[in-house]
């Protein structure tokens, strides 16, 4: 049997990046996968290419940010599919700015999407978990969360406050079998790094990312697929840091051999 075979899993941002594949290999797995994504032309791709393979899932257009579509997407997907076993929120953005260049408008957009959805997600997905005898959470959240770098004042306030309500999620419900954790990627090759290419980008990896790879979005999946699973289940209210150890070097700064 393969390990979501009986699970109904619910992933957003499932139209492109670290959502899409996380999608995918959840249904390779066996599970039923809902695919969220604000663009439904890329939700509908993701769910036919899931169902092409042999899988099963079904693509919704739903705005994380939006309360009543969340509650609706919830309710949706239970009287679809009876339950709702696993809800990873992977959709955001990622803009620059200080205290004084992010406009309060920016501010204000960065919090709803990367953090409020988090507390959207929790609120409506846990009832009907409990009501089915428990679930887990999964939170993208990232490095920035939990360290800032400079000029990302918006995104890191919003990921640590995600990172702030996994936690506490983790703590309020671990009596009701629910566990929540919180996934922090560093540098990954998605479309969200789109334009940020080349030398550029090599010259950061090897300035601030000790492993000598590029991070992929299977890297995150498949840290996804353990969370989620039963040999996880002491595992709740972490923030798991899958970064190649940016997060745990001071100075890094790599030179090649042979090179100033
Ligand atoms: N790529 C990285 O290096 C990196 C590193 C750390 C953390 N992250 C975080 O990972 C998450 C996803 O990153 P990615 O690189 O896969 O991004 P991506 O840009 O490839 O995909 C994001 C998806 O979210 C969807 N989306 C945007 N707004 C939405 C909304 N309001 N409602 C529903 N869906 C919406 C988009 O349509 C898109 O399909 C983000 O939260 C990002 O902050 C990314």
């Amino acid at each position: 049997m393969k390990r979501f075979e009986d699970k109904v899993v619910a992933i957003t941002g499932g139209g492109s990046g670290m959502g899409k594949l996380s999608c995918e290999l959840f249904a390779a797995e066996g599970a039923t996968v809902c695919v969220v994504d604000i663009n439904p032309e890329t939700a509908a791709a993701t769910a036919d290419g899931i169902l092409a393979a042999g899988g099963r899932a079904k693509a919704w257009t739903v705005d994380i940010t939006n309360e009543q579509a969340m509650e609706r997407f919830f309710q949706d997907v239970v009287d679809t599919f009876g339950q709702i076993d696993v809800f990873f929120t992977v959709a955001g953005i990622s803009p620059t700015g200080t205290a004084v260049t992010t406009s309060y408008e920016a501010f204000r957009k960065v919090v709803s999407l990367d953090m409020d959805s988090v507390f959207l997600g929790c609120k409506y997905a846990i009832p009907h978990m409990e009501k089915h005898g428990g679930g887990v959470i999964l939170n993208l959240v990232g490095t920035y969360g939990i360290r800032p770098t400079p000029n990302k004042l918006g995104y890191a306030a919003a990921k640590a406050g995600a990172l702030a309500i996994t936690r506490s999620v983790a703590i309020d419900f671990a009596r009701s079998n629910i566990r929540c954790n919180a996934i922090c990627p560093g540098f990954v090759n998605t479309p969200l790094n789109t334009g940020f290419e080349g030398e550029a980008r090599q010259r950061f990896l090897d300035t601030y990312q000790p492993a000598p790879f590029e991070i992929q979005a299977k890297d995150i999946a498949d840290t996804a697929l353990f969370l989620a699973s039963d040999e996880a289940r002491a595992i709740t209210g972490q923030a798991i840091v899958v970064d190649g150890g940016t997060e745990a070097s001071l100075y890094l700064n790599y030179k090649r051999p042979g090179k100033s």
